[in-house]
C-alpha cells in the first residue's frame, strides 16, 4: 500500500525548500503527498528554532501528534530541521512515539537515515518533483560562517557549504522547463555564495539566462556581501528583481557591534544608498530589545528606518537562544521590548503605506501570479483590470494604492 506523507513546515523559505527535498526522498520510496494529517501515514515536521516561540510551536505540534500516532498502527513521525538539531535525542526521551529525528545538519544524509530506520521500502530512481506555481525555489548554499551573538542558526545549520554552480543551473533549468517563470535562490547568507571563480553576481546572471526564466530573486542576503560586482549585476540585468530583503537588525553602531554584525550604521547607509541607486526597493528584519540596546540606540534604529524608507520590515522582540553569547547577557524588561516593538511597527506601517502610494503613476512590468494579480520587479502586489495567463508579464501603469495593494491600468 502506498504511504501518504503530510508535510508540516515551520519557519523560513529554506525550510520549505528542505521539506520538498526530504519529501522527494520519501517519494523515491513510493510515498505520495497527503493533503491532511488524517489521511496520512507519515508526518514530516520540519522545524525552526530561530526564536523561542518558533521552537515552542514545533514542539507543541509534536506533542499533539501522540493521539494521531495511536489512531492507526504503523504511522510514522519524522521530526526534522533546526529545532530537531538543537534538541536532538532528548526529544526521543520526551516523545517516545517519535520515529526519526533528522536535524538540519543531516540533510545530506537524510536518505541514509530513512534506510537505517527500516521503515520504508528501498529507494528507486525518480524524476525531479513537479514545481508547483510560478516560483521555482533553488537552494544554492546552506549554513552560515558569521557568528552574530544572538543567533542560533550557525550552531544548528553549521558553516557555509555552497552547491556546485552546474547543479544549481541544472535545477533552475528543470524548474523553468516545468513552468517556473521566477527562480528564487535560497541560502542563509545567500550572497556569500562562491564556487571556484563563480561569484554570487555571476550566478545571478547565469540563472537569468536559463531559457524560460523571466525573473531571479534571492533570500536572504547579508549586508557584508553587497559588493560592487553584485550592484553592477543588478543595475545591468533587468531579469534580476529590483527588490532585496536585507536584514539590518539594528540602526545603532553600538548594538551592531555587540551583535557582531560586521558593519556600522554608516556602512549600512552607504550600502542602502547604493542599492537605491540601482533602483532597488528594500525590505528588512529588525530585532528590538537586544540586551545592550539603550533608548538612544533604539532611536538610532528609528531614524535609520526613516532614512532607508524600507517598504516592509519584519520586526522581532529579542529572544535569548541558549548557547549563543548574547544569552549570557542580562535581559531588558519585557515591557521595554513591547513598547519598542509597538513604536517600530507603527513606523513601519506608515512607511509601507507611503512606499505603496509613491508607486502611483509609475510604469511597471507585472509578472502574473493569478489571473488578475501579480508582482512588480520591486515586489509590490498589483491588481490588473483584465485577466491574463498566469506567468505572463504585463506592462501596466499604477493608478491607485490601497494599503499593501496597487491597482493598475493596462
Ligand atoms: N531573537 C529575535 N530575533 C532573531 N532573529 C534571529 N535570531 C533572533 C533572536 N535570537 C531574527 C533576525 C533574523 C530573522 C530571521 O530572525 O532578524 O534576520
Ligand atoms: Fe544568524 Fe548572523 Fe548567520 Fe544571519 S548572518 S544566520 S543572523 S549568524
Amino acid at each position: 500500500m502506498t504511504q501518504k506523507v503530510f508535510l508540516q513546515t515551520f519557519g523560513c523559505q529554506m525550510n520549505l525548500a528542505d521539506s520538498d527535498e526530504m519529501f522527494n526522498h520519501l517519494r523515491a520510496r513510493g510515498a505520495q503527498k497527503a493533503q491532511t494529517p488524517e489521511e496520512a501515514d507519515i508526518i514530516l515536521v520540519n522545524t525552526c528554532t530561530v526564536r523561542e516561540h518558533a521552537e515552542h510551536r514545533a514542539v507543541s505540534f509534536l506533542g499533539r501528534l501522540a493521539k494521531w500516532k495511536k489512531e492507526r498502527p504503523g504511522r510514522i513521525i519524522i521530526f526534522a530541521g533546526c529545532a530537531a538539531q538543537r534538541l536532538g535525542n532528548q526529544l526521543k526521551k520526551e516523545f517516545p512515539f517519535l520515529d526519526i529525528v533528522a536535524g538540519a545538519k543531516s540533510m545530506d544524509t537524510f536518505s541514509a537515515l530513512l534506510d537505517k530506520s527500516g521503515l520504508f521500502p528501498p529507494a528507486q530512481e525518480v524524476l525531479p518533483p513537479q514545481t508547483e506555481g510560478l516560483t521555482g525555489y533553488v537552494t544554492i548554499m546552506r549554513g552560515c560562517d558569521f557568528r552574530c551573538t544572538y543567533c542560533i542558526v550557525p550552531y544548528v545549520r553549521g558553516g557555509v557549504k555552497c552547491l556546485p554552480h552546474e547543479q544549481i543551473l541544472q535545477e533552475a533549468a528543470q524548474k523553468a522547463a516545468q513552468g517556473a517563470k521566477e527562480i528564487m535562490l535560497l541560502g542563509q547568507t545567500v550572497n556569500a555564495y562562491r564556487d571556484g571563480d563563480v561569484s554570487f553576481a555571476d550566478l545571478l546572471n547565469r540563472v537569468s539566462q536559463v531559457p524560460g526564466v523571466e525573473r531571479v530573486r534571492f533570500m536572504s542576503p547579508h549586508p557584508a556581501y553587497i559588493t560592487p560586482d553584485f550592484l553592477a549585476a543588478v543595475r545591468d540585468n533587468p531579469k534580476i528583481a529590483k527588490h532585496i530583503h536585507l536584514p539590518i537588525q539594528s540602526g545603532s553602531t553600538a548594538v551592531l557591534q555587540a551583535m557582531k554584525r560586521g558593519y556600522t550604521r554608516e556602512i549600512l547607509l552607504e550600502k542602502l544608498a547604493a542599492l537605491k541607486a540601482c533602483g532597488m526597493t528594500v525590505s528588512t528584519d529588525i530585532i528590538v530589545g537586544f540586551p545592550t540596546e539603550t533608548e538612544q540606540d533604539f532611536q538610532d534604529t528609528l531614524t535609520l528606518v526613516d532614512e532607508a524608507r524600507f517598504f516592509a520590515a519584519y520586526c522581532f522582540k529579542y529572544s535569548p537562544r541558549q548557547g549563543t553569547p548574547a544569552a549570557q547577557m542580562e535581559l531588558l524588561p519585557e515591557q521595554t521590548l513591547e513598547e519598542r516593538l509597538d513604536i517600530l511597527l507603527n513606523k513601519v506601517r506608515d512607511l509601507s503605506a507611503r512606499a505603496y502610494t509613491a508607486q502611483v503613476g509609475t510604469h511597471q512590468q507585472v509578472l502574473m501570479e493569478t489571473e488578475n494579480k501579480g508582482r512588480t520587479s520591486n515586489n509590490f502586489w498589483v491588481k490588473t483590470t483584465k485577466n491574463y495567463k498566469i506567468g505572463s508579464v504585463v506592462p501596466v501603469e499604477i493608478t491607485r494604492a490601497d494599503g499593501t495593494l496597487l491597482f493598475a491600468k493596462e
